[in-house]
């Protein structure tokens, strides 16, 4: 393949045309309109032009990639393509009237591939008279950084092609994996069930916008907070793929979120329109203003009090662990939700919040229904002082970080227990195409399969959602003493 087509120049689109004439291929980028058109330019120029700037591309390089990309509002121009890739919005009738077009135009050999993020690829490919050339190739935003292609087949895909779409896409720089037509495939299957339900925590008032982005980012090590990445990725787009995995899995944590629902149709769709959880220019921020008591005595409640009680210690509180001082100010309680079961137990409930400490840098502090704002403000200024970032939250099953990190685990185990993706592809998809530091399979073992199950069993126990029962597999792993995914094969 030497010469591609792309259809619709939005972020998605250019950068899709990017990464092939980076590669070294001639690209057709078509879009509805010379206005279409000009925005897909200003995307190219700004892109490669940022890259110029970074030192990471030669300006002679940036030319000639430049130079092997036509842009045209006229479709005609991929009459002898030898593969278009569509990337048009996520509109079923849309995409099938395109391809009935695409079908038309372009020569008998060419493939057509479509970037959907979850709309049905063998759908797609029934409409065109040419099924067994219909394929997925789906990009991760932004394209020309994130590594993974999902190359999607379909019952009606042609022997051989779903190989020959991938070798292109490792000639592109890319990490191919392949997998079947189900809603989501494999990395939106799991991010937009956990950016779904950050939403739901955020609409349920669980915790903060900042604060849960910056529980994400600092405390499970991810590269972006869940609604910072939603900005990125286009509330409507994320809206979208949430109903189509809904329709297909009936999981109420796919249903769209209220709150996604309300920025789409109030036109706050994210960094494409400038504004959606957060405006353009803004990045989450903890500001932690307001009255906070004075701190002098110090109660730790839970397991494993050392190294907090050394580092108050240090600070120069009077840090106690075990009996609490009556005159303790503020008690950190190491323990599960809910705490409050705990703080009814102390002599002031309103001086004891829940402290989790998430990963090496967070420290979550849960205020229960009876803890006293000026009293939770001091305990997040003490986590401070013990060298973490303190988030807010709720005295809720999870608190923030397992809540969102814990489901997401588990779909990923019943996606390998459904026989739908391998352990490893699986790793590979979030760790390519959503640039987490480890796939759920490794998270997984570095959390510890029983302390998952554990927490996944508290969740179902609090929330009553189904799909946060433990997985069938994950309880028959724990039951084994298996450690690592790593020997095993699907289904056994
Ligand atoms: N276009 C081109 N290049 C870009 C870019 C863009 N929009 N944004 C960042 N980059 C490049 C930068 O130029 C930089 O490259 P160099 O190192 O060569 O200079 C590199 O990416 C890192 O950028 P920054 O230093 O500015 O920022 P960062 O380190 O914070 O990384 C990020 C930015 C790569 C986006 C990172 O935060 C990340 O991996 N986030 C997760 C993104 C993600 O999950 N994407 C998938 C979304 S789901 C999807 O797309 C599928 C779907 O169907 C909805």
């Amino acid at each position: 393949m030497e010469t591609v087509g792309v259809v619709g120049l939005g972020i998605m689109g250019a950068g899709i045309v990017e990464v092939f004439a980076r590669a070294g291929l001639r690209v057709v980028g078509v879009d509805v309109d010379e206005a279409a058109v000009g925005r897909g330019r200003g995307h190219l120029e700004l892109s490669t032009g940022r890259a110029v700037d970074r030192g990471r591309l030669a300006a002679e390089e940036r030319a000639a990639i430049l130079d092997r990309i036509t842009l045209t509002p006229d479709r005609g121009a991929l009459a002898d393509v030898d593969l278009v890739v569509e990337a048009v919005p996520e509109v079923m009738e849309l995409k099938r009237a395109l391809f009935a077009d695409l079908d038309r135009i372009c020569k008998p050999s060419a493939v057509l591939a479509t970037n959907t993020s979850s709309l049905s690829v063998t759908t797609i490919a029934a409409g065109t008279s040419r099924p067994s050339q219909v394929v997925g190739m789906h990009f991760f935003n932004p394209a020309p950084v994130m590594k993974l292609v999902e190359v999607v087949t379909t019952v009606l895909t042609a022997d051989g092609l779903a190989a020959r779409i991938a070798d292109l896409a490792v000639r592109l720089g890319k990490t191919p994996i392949t997998v079947g037509d189900r809603a989501g495939f494999v990395a939106n299957r799991l991010l937009l069930g956990y950016l779904n339900h950050a939403c739901r925590l955020l609409g349920e008032g669980v915790s903060g916008r900042d604060d849960i982005d910056v529980a994400m980012r600092e405390g499970a090590g991810l590269p972006m907070g869940p609604f910072q990445l939603l900005d990125l990725i286009g509330l409507d787009t994320a809206y979208e793929i949430c109903e189509v995995l809904f329709h297909e899995t009936k999981d109420r944590r796919h249903a769209p979120s209220p709150l996604l629902r309300e920025l789409v149709a109030a036109g706050r769709r994210g960094r494409k329109t400038g504004e959606g959880f957060y405006a353009r220019t803004e990045t989450p921020t903890l500001l932690d203003e307001g009255p906070k008591v004075a701190v002098t005595s110090v109660g730790i409640v839970g397991p494993h009090p050392e190294h907090l009680l050394e580092r108050l210690d240090a600070a120069g509180f009077k840090a106690t662990a075990g009996d609490i001082p009556d005159d303790a100010d503020v008690v950190l309680a190491i323990c599960p939700p809910p705490v409050v079961e705990a703080a009814v137990r102390l002599p002031h409930p309103d001086r004891v919040v829940g402290l989790h400490l998430a990963g090496d840098r967070v420290g979550e502090v849960a205020s229960t229904v009876l803890t006293a704002p000026e009293v939770a403000a001091a305990a997040r200024d003490l986590v401070r002082v013990v060298g973490r970032v303190p988030v807010a939250c709720a005295d809720r099953a999870g608190f923030v970080v397992d809540a969102l990190l814990l489901p997401y685990l588990n779909d990923a185990v019943r996606m390998v227990e459904s026989g739908y993706a391998s352990f490893a592809d699986v790793d590979t998809a979030m760790k390519l195409g959503c640039g987490y530091p480890q796939g759920p399979f490794k998270m997984l073992e570095r959390l510890g399969l029983e302390t998952v199950r554990d927490g996944l069993r508290a969740l179902y126990a609090e929330y009553r959602e189904p799909s946060f029962a433990p997985a069938p597999l994950l309880e028959r792993l724990v039951a084994a003493g298996v450690r690592s995914t790593g020997d095993l094969t699907p289904n056994r």
